[in-house]
């Protein structure tokens, strides 16, 4: 099936964080012929579309949502596709996961994605949220991107064409619906053995420091530009006090203060209030304001 819908489906079976009310519908797309079935039935379904990956950056509330999820089901595996002055170009589709491509690096001996292991997420989430870990930004090793939109069907656009930021990716098309459909990224060679060395290095120190198996949507709030070193959200948060801090299922992680996690059966409006809580509590100690970092569907 190009493009299977269905109707009133639960954000809290489509995010990490397990929380969220129903969709209008969910539009999962397989190939792209699905992609030309999508344009001609959305206007119908009478909600706005929304791209999801993983929904593993997504806080979702939990009254009903006028939104169609729209799935770039394009789970094509990682492949080199081009190599040339010493780089590789590798392509994969958008439904593939984040960890499949970083481990199909390793492998074939293509240095670059190794800082974002242990980070959740397909593709496409990861490109659109510019995805970042231990030093590395998804965008930056990013060589071309293909979205599509409704009015112009699939195109790649570089990504010089593109503009990246801290947990930003915008494809300055001018589109207000874009999907990612498949992307292609630019590698060096190294050892598969060194590559191995670094990814379980940084799964190590993940594992430390951030609660990996928890029921979470990663960092909540976006570190404070402009602060010393170590200075992030998590210490911020940590020093106000709002460490392990609950609120009926859910709560400021013990491991992390960044990371709410749902211990179970937590709700989006606990979730939505210990965030204001943590908000005002850094405020009150630091005056400075905390921003999301999690998409927040209200
Ligand atoms: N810290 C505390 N208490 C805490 C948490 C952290 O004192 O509860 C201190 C740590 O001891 C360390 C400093 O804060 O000195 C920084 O902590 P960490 O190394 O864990 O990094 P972070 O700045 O909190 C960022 C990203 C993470 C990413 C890590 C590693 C943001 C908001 N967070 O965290 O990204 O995995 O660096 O690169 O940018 C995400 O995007 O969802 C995410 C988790």
């Amino acid at each position: 099936m190009p493009l299977t819908l269905t109707r009133d489906v639960l954000l809290k079976e489509r995010t990490t964080l397990r929380l969220g009310g129903p969709a209008l519908a969910e539009a999962v797309v397989s190939c792209e012929a699905g992609l030309d079935e999508l344009a001609r039935v959305l206007p119908g379904l009478g909600g706005r579309p929304l791209a999801l990956g993983a929904g593993s950056n997504l806080l979702a509330a939990d009254p009903p949502h006028a939104l169609v999820l729209v799935r770039a089901a394009n789970n094509a595996p990682a492949q080199i596709f081009k190599q040339q002055d010493g780089t590789t170009l590798v392509r994969a589709g958008a439904g593939l996961r984040l960890p499949r491509l970083v481990g199909f690096c390793q492998r074939a001996g293509l240095t670059g994605l190794e800082g974002l292991t242990g980070v959740p997420g397909r593709i496409g989430g990861s490109v659109a949220m510019n995805a970042g870990s231990y030093g590395v930004e998804l965008g930056a090793r990013l060589s071309r991107v293909r979205i599509w939109t409704p009015e112009t069907g699939l195109t790649w656009r570089e990504a010089r064409d593109c503009s990246f930021g801290y947990r930003h990716f915008d494809p300055r098309m001018g589109a207000s619906f874009w999907l990612i459909w498949e992307a292609e990224f630019i590698l060096l060679a190294d050892k598969p053995f060194a590559i191995r060395k670094r990814m379980e290095e940084n799964y190590a120190r993940k594992k430390a420091t951030q609660p990996v198996t928890a029921k979470s949507a990663g960092c909540v709030f976006k570190n404070p530009q402009g602060l010393p070193a170590g200075m992030g959200a998590g210490r911020l948060l940590d020093e106000a006090g709002c460490k392990g801090k609950r609120l009926g299922g859910m709560a400021f992680s013990t491991v992390h203060a960044n990371f709410l996690v749902n211990e179970g059966g937590g709700t989006a409006a606990e979730a939505l209030e210990l965030l204001e809580h943590g908000r005002a509590m850094v405020f009150d100690r630091f005056s400075l304001n905390l921003e999301t970092e999690v998409v927040v569907l209200t």
